[in-house]
């Protein structure tokens, strides 16, 4: 797919550790009530998990960036994941697994679909993230220079959509408690960048996943993924995160929950400049949803444009 290479291609020249999955094209419309999670992987899955979460080691900073450092990006294909359906969770899981266990020094982990592109060169990426003084607000000591020596997960942790306790009761009236309350309870994007400890937090959790791969009763309040991170964030390390995310959706004209999806003949310098902007400290560093056959415009002005900071 033009789109993936466009991706790949971009993330080949940076150096960031990078997660990104590719959502499988099946989407069941009206997924069966009695979907699960075959037991076979689910046995998979947790082998791997364990591994991760023993064999893995913590790490507080970064290495130092002259250029030794890696970048990877991962793709799930052995699995196959579906919309309503606890699949994206244990994808995304798996990806921390994987990467977790492949570099100690996988610091940062973004979660990026095939609809997102890059707003930034990777430079202003990792620059920000690791040395920028300014840019998370939260930053304990914001007049310091130099590398930080406390990173946030830039995710989403939203209480006030007004379909959350339709969301929250999808599975049945009392089928979270006592584990997950309802004021625990919260949504958000799931193309966020996480730190290592929260990926390491989140390939160990048992307590919340036993709730969320229970199936819904209501496909269309189940979206599963928007909830398990933000929700296992906000009882976990609610202090940890930013609240935000990093990746720019345009949800003006929204049609059947989808977000808008720019065509090829709206690809421009003034809009990737547009897209940029943002409330918080810094840019967005991605935006979605493109269309693949964006990717000619998109490469046209990748030099000029885009990787220019
Ligand atoms: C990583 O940190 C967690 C707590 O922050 C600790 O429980 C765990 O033992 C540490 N793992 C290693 C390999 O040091
Ligand atoms: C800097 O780069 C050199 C050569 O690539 C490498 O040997 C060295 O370990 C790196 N230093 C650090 C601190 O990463
Ligand atoms: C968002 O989408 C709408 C169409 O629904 C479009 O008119 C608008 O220009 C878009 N905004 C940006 C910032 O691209
Ligand atoms: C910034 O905040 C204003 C006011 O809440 C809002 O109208 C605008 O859409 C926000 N911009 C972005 C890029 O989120």
């Amino acid at each position: 797919m033009l789109s993936n290479q466009f991706i790949l291609s971009f993330f080949l020249l940076l150096c960031l550790p990078i997660v990104f999955f590719l959502v499988s094209p099946h989407v069941f419309p009206h997924p069966p009530r009695e979907y699960l999670i075959p037991i076979v992987d689910e046995i998979d899955d947790q082998i791997l998990f364990r591994r991760a979460s023993t064999g893995s080691v913590n790490i507080t900073r970064p290495r130092p960036s002259n250029g030794s450092i890696f970048q990877n990006a991962f793709i799930t294909s052995s699995k196959r994941t579906s919309r309503s359906s606890p699949t994206l969770i244990s994808a995304t899981r798996r990806l921390f697994a994987t990467a977790l266990l492949d570099d100690p020094a996988n610091a940062y982990f973004t979660v990026l679909s095939q609809y997102c592109i890059p707003l930034h060169s990777f430079r202003f990426v990792y620059q920000s993230l690791f040395e920028s003084p300014s840019f998370d607000r939260s930053n304990p000591d914001p007049t310091s220079k130099g590398i930080r020596v406390w990173y946030q997960s830039f995710i989403e942790l939203i209480s006030d959509e007004p379909r959350l306790w339709k969301r929250y009761i999808a599975r049945g009236r009392y089928a979270m408690l006592p584990q997950v309350p309802f004021e625990k309870f919260r949504v958000g994007s799931h193309f966020f960048v996480m730190t290592r400890k929260h990926a390491l937090l989140t390939v160990k959790d048992r307590i919340m996943w036993r709730k969320f791969k229970l199936p819904c009763y209501r496909s269309d309040e189940c979206y599963l993924e928007e909830h398990y991170f933000p929700t296992l964030m906000n009882m976990k390390d609610p202090g940890g995160c930013t609240g935000y995310t990093l990746t720019r959706v345009n949800w003006t004209g929204t049609v059947k929950g989808h977000p808008y999806t720019y065509r090829p003949h709206e690809v421009s310098s003034d809009l990737m400049h547009q897209l940029r902007l943002s409330n918080h400290t810094s840019s967005y560093f991605f935006a979605r949803k493109f269309m693949p056959t964006c990717l000619k415009p998109l490469l046209a002005i990748a030099d000029l444009v885009i990787f220019r900071d």
